[in-house]
């Protein structure tokens, strides 16, 4: 699976991309092609901006399929929440899209629990994705379910209910930025608090300890059920997607213990 946007590099990461499916068509049947649409950066126009109108969805698509030369993507994203969105347009764009067989599937990014009901509402296609920013860096999305009814969940905010809605609805979980950028996984530790260290010396001692390696430790945290969060892996490194690939087993086998230490260690504070 291979996750797009419009906007990525000004439209050049999909340019290239298309470039390669150009040179080896037998490769689109081989993968799951996904891309967003929704953003607008700052022009003569405006400032940076979200546009959700009918119209620029449907543009967007069509830029979005020149650009990686294909017929099809098989899930578009609407990428952050429009506060001007009119669900009826999304609804219409989504339809002309799903009918005209340019799209097989349709989601959302970085939306919370009310925004994907108000679009569900209108939109006959299911939302079968929701991508979000999630890691063992970046806790909040269990943070605010251990912390229910405590002083300190005041401080942590992921989006009311909204694990529990994706998984109540079949919507697959997403998280971006899911290494944090290699925070515990090998970047350079000068910058790190005490928490961080102390993690990224638990996450090597793991991974020494099961014969496999930093990235997949980090990331089978992230994937370990009941939510089966979905890593998107962003690298242009050829090894970095070897090293991350043993998640998949590891995060069969991570114990109870075991993911509570890394979450304990990395929140650098014990659980109420
Ligand atoms: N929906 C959204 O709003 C949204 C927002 C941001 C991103 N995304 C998607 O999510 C994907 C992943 O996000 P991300 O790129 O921010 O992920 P990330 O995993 O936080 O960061 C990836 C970056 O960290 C570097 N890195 C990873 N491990 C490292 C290590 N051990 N040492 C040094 N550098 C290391 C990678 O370098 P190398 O190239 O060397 O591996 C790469 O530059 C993106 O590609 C994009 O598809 C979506």
């Amino acid at each position: 699976m291979f996750d797009h946007a419009d906007v990525y590099a000004l439209g050049k990461a999909e340019e290239v991309f298309g470039k390669v499916l150009k040179a080896r068509a037998d490769l689109r049947e081989q993968m799951v092609i996904q891309s967003k649409c929704g953003f607008r950066f700052a022009d003569e126009r405006g400032p940076l901006r979200y546009d959700f109108s009918k119209e620029h969805i449907l543009d967007s698509v069509n830029g979005i399929l020149k650009r990686l030369s294909v017929e099809y993507i098989d899930v578009l994203l609407l990428h952050r929440p429009d506060p001007l969105m009119e669900p009826e347009e999304v609804a219409e764009a989504f339809h002309m899209l799903k009918t005209s067989g340019k799209v097989g599937h349709f989601g959302v990014s970085n939306m919370n629990k009310g925004q994907i009901e108000l679009i569900q509402a209108y939109c006959e296609q299911p939302m079968i994705v929701n991508q979000l920013q999630m890691s063992l860096f970046k806790r909040d999305w269990v943070d605010q379910g251990v912390l229910v009814n405590h002083e300190a969940g005041k401080a942590s905010y992921f989006g009311e209910n909204l694990l529990e809605h994706c998984m109540l609805n079949d919507i697959q979980i997403q998280s971006w930025s899911p290494l944090a950028k290699g925070i515990y996984s090998g970047k350079n530790g000068n910058d790190l608090s005490e928490a961080e260290m102390k993690t990224r010396e638990l996450v090597a001692k793991m991974a020494e300890e099961k014969g496999t390696t930093r990235e997949a430790i980090v990331l089978s945290w992230l994937m370990r059920r009941p939510a089966k969060v979905q890593p998107v892996i962003g690298t242009t490194n050829l090894e970095r997607i070897k090293d991350c690939h043993d998640a998949i087993r590891q995060s069969e086998f991570m114990t109870r213990e075991e993911w509570y230490s890394l979450y304990v260690t990395a929140r650098g504070n014990n659980l109420p």
